[in-house]
């Protein structure tokens, strides 16, 4: 069991929190989406109203060329940290040196300090994804206390992550607890139907959580651009519709190992706009979305599920033209009542565009941490940090 937050006490102490402020902004550094600010919020004020010191550290993007930096600063979160807390925020322009060093000596008790860009320090030489150990020395040095509330990134093994949490005392924030509870009580909780669906684009980033999940669910409906590969390996004509060639052998194995569990799509949505029937496609047909049939279909199967995964959408969501698909799912989830976890990839974005974000049990702020956890892997993020004694 790993140390939680609230396994330490924090008046007067220099507490480094990692946090995944990994928003996506415009080309004017607008944030477009400020949800894992808002999710790292709890972590924070529970330190503000505990009275620490608090260090939050971040990545941003990455940084392969000294104009990256330019596109990558954490400068626009720092205004909005200013903007969500009630207290004292600082930013520091440097990830080292005398600046930081003195910014920090200065903390008071409940003040924030916010330090740019951790991947700063990946050009030119990749200290922090390469997790260099003197670069994680040095940002512990910093702190008494390590807080790894940076969920997002507990798929890596970097310098501001692992690297910190081997020098210091360490525990989990609320979110990665949040996280981890919830997809935990998905994955293992022991109701049926038991009900997986994977949509999104590529295979190659996925087969592992395709094998994980196939394994344990009573159905795997696929859809999006991840069905053409599965349709293609079973000898139908996909026309130009995405398809991932180098895995078609490993949809072949998975289809024959289960085919009773696999559900494909019965008819598609072309970029015409045009219902075709699966086996109807042409040469130059280019599948956007799942068609009645197969909306009815999945319909049907879901509305008895008592627990669902949900990773990726069934079509380009997008555009109003090619949503009906992923609409579909989630009415279904919603007036079912069903606890569903969405996460993984960008599929957490086609809730909240198309107004579910209240339907869901869960929506995993993690994009490739999801992915892994619902491989089965273990995240080096938590498993490098302190275990709770006794
Ligand atoms: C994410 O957006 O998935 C996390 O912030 C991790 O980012 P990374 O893939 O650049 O490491």
């Amino acid at each position: 069991m790993k140390k939680t937050i609230k396994d330490y006490t924090y008046r007067d102490k220099k507490v480094l929190v990692r946090c995944d402020l990994n928003v996506p902004m415009d080309d004017n550094s607008n944030i477009t989406d400020d949800t894992r600010i808002l999710e790292s919020l709890q972590t924070i004020n529970y330190l503000i109203d505990n009275q620490a010191k608090i260090i939050i550290l971040s990545h941003l993007g990455k940084i392969k060329t000294a104009e990256d930096k330019k596109h990558n600063t954490l400068y626009p979160v720092y205004l909005k940290l200013k903007e969500l807390l009630d207290t004292n925020v600082y930013f520091s322009k440097e990830t080292r040196g005398e600046e930081l060093e003195d910014k920090v000596s200065k903390l008071q008790n409940g003040e924030v300090l916010l330090i740019e860009n951790t991947r700063y320090e990946d050009y030119p030489d990749k200290l922090e994804s390469s997790c260099n150990q003197n670069l994680a020395k040095y940002w512990a040095s910093l702190g008494d206390i390590f807080i790894n509330d940076a969920y997002g990134t507990c798929h890596r093994a970097h310098a501001s992550n692992v690297g910190i949490a081997t020098y210091l005392p360490s525990a989990i924030g609320f979110l990665v607890e949040k996280e981890i509870t919830a997809i935990d009580s998905i994955l293992n909780e022991d109701t049926h139907p038991y009900i997986a669906i994977m949509g999104g684009k590529k295979i190659s980033d996925k087969t592992l959580v395709i094998d994980n999940l196939v394994n344990k669910c009573d159905q795997l409906l696929l859809g999006g651009g991840m069905c053409f590969t599965f349709l293609k390996a079973k000898g139908i004509n996909v026309g130009l519709s995405i398809v991932d060639n180098d895995n078609l052998e490993y949809c072949q194995k998975i289809l024959s190992k289960y085919q009773d569990k696999i559900i494909l799509p019965l008819d598609i949505i072309t970029q015409n706009k045009e219902i075709k029937d699966i086996d109807s496609l042409t040469d130059e047909d280019i599948g956007y979305d799942i068609g009645p049939k197969t909306i009815e279909l999945f319909e049907n199967i879901l509305s008895k599920a008592k627990r669902v995964i949900i990773n990726g959408p069934m079509g380009i969501y997008e555009d109003p033209s090619f949503k009906k698909g992923t609409v579909a799912i989630y009415e279904t989830i919603k007036n079912h009542h069903i606890k569903a976890l969405i996460g993984g990839g960008d599929s957490a974005a086609s809730a909240n565009l198309l107004g579910y974000h209240d339907c869901f049990y869960h929506i995993s702020t993690g994009g490739g941490a999801t992915l892994e956890y619902l491989s089965g892997k273990e995240l080096p993020g938590i498993t490098s940090i302190s275990e709770r004694e006794g």
